[in-house]
């Protein structure tokens, strides 16, 4: 008899976008004539920029060759990604990061859940509530927590509430966690963390010997000079610190698919022994095992989005999702909304009128202003009561979704 994975069903519900996507394509079957405006999962919208696509047609041109056809690449991805990658992402911001310490892959939503995969299963886990469900539910699913309590919490993961007393931006647990993750720019809050901010908790794994995850998949996103993009930026990071990057946002790649981990030499993790291990050798083996790599023209690609071409082409694309984030961030102050985020991150954070709950807004929105965002309350327990809009759309239908809420 074949056994399931019982953890599954402690799963309090489905993951939250495709339960969007259904709420959605029903009211859109409804009313057919309704034209729906969906700033709801960061997607992009904006193709892949010309600097992309040159090098995307040739890599593809290559394969069309004997001479220059590739088969399985290097597990850990092609050395030009990674060097290009160490260089123009990190040693520019004064980030030493080795192109030996790149992982290629092909989604950071697939490395942020698969990597607990390497960590003992009794360790304490530490999330920001609200969070981007993937590290929860991620962490239900290997097992570490019972089930989900009536206060909407796992019993078992540490949570750290992000509230607008603290800032959006959570205290040290008491309890301590051995992982924690952190996400900034922050999903779903918009808000950032200070290079201050992010020593404190560099320190605190330090002392504690635990392990930062921490998802920098919107730091190209920041405008303020003196937020770090990397915590790569603060000192010591690299004893403690895993960093998750991806061109999906950066670069418009979620339907082209990748990004990269960074797991540094130094950082150990513990056998029951207490024997210190390097965390990167156990990562290399699991990827090595599980994983065969990124495509050759997806790589090639990638690395152009690196070029200097690539990278002004880039900066103007997400330029566009900023000013995107400006017009939907001033139309609600405007309209009296609670706004944050929004100024150095693709997501605007808004307080719902009048304190109803999010999914009771998400449908208020959906059937009378036919535009979708996403519920706060879908984050977790501290995002009731909220709501999440993303700048990732086309500026026409950012206007129209703003001219339309005036009227809800
Ligand atoms: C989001 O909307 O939070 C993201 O698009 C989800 C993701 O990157 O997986």
């Amino acid at each position: 008899m074949a056994q399931i994975n019982e953890n599954y069903l402690k799963l309090a519900a489905g993951y939250l976008f495709p339960e969007i996507g259904r709420r959605v394509n029903a009211f859109a079957q409804a009313n057919p004539e309704k034209r729906v405006i969906r700033m709801g999962i960061g997607d992009v919208t904006q193709p892949l920029t010309p600097a992309v696509i040159k090098a995307f047609h040739e890599g593809v041109e290559e394969m069309a060759h004997p001479a220059t056809f590739k088969g399985y690449g290097p597990e850990l991805g092609y050395a030009f990604l990674r060097t290009v990658i160490a260089e123009k992402a990190f040693a520019s911001r004064g980030a030493h990061v080795s192109p030996d310490d790149i992982f290629i892959s092909d989604g950071s939503k697939c490395d942020t859940g698969n990597i607990q995969e390497i960590f003992g299963s009794n360790s304490r886990i530490a999330i920001c509530d609200p969070v981007y469900p993937v590290y929860a539910d991620t962490t239900v699913m290997s097992g570490k927590t019972g089930n989900m309590m009536g206060n909407g919490y796992y019993d078992g993961i540490i949570y750290m509430p992000c509230t607008a007393e603290n800032h959006f931006i959570p205290e040290l647990p008491d309890e301590v966690p051995d992982l924690i993750f952190l996400c900034y720019p922050n999903n779903p809050t918009g808000t950032v963390a200070t290079k201050d901010e992010l020593k404190k908790w560099v320190d605190y794994a330090l002392e504690h010997k635990s392990v930062i995850l921490f998802d920098a998949a919107y730091e190209a996103f920041i405008r303020d000079p003196e937020i770090p993009h990397s915590i790569y930026e603060i000192e010591n990071a690299e004893k403690v610190a895993i960093e998750f990057r991806s061109l999906s946002k950066t670069a418009g790649f979620t339907g082209t698919r990748l990004a990269y981990t960074i797991i540094p030499s130094a950082l150990m993790g513990y056998d029951s022994q207490g024997n210190a291990i390097p965390v990167k050798k156990l990562w290399d083996r699991r990827h090595s095992t599980k994983f065969n790599g990124v495509s050759y023209p997806v790589q090639k690609a990638a690395a152009a989005v690196f070029s200097e071409e690539g990278q002004k082409e880039t900066q103007a694309v997400i330029d566009y999702y900023m000013e995107n984030a400006a017009i939907i961030k001033k139309s609600l102050t405007t309209l009296g909304y609670e706004v944050y985020g929004g100024e150095n991150a693709p997501y605007i954070w808004t307080g719902t009128p009048g304190g109803m709950k999010s999914w009771e807004f998400f449908d208020l929105l959906l059937t009378r202003a036919n535009v979708v965002g996403t519920p706060g309350s879908g984050f977790g327990p501290a995002g009731e009561g909220y709501f999440r809009f993303s700048a990732f759309a086309d500026r026409e239908n950012v206007l129209e979704a703003m001219e339309r809420i005036k009227t809800v």
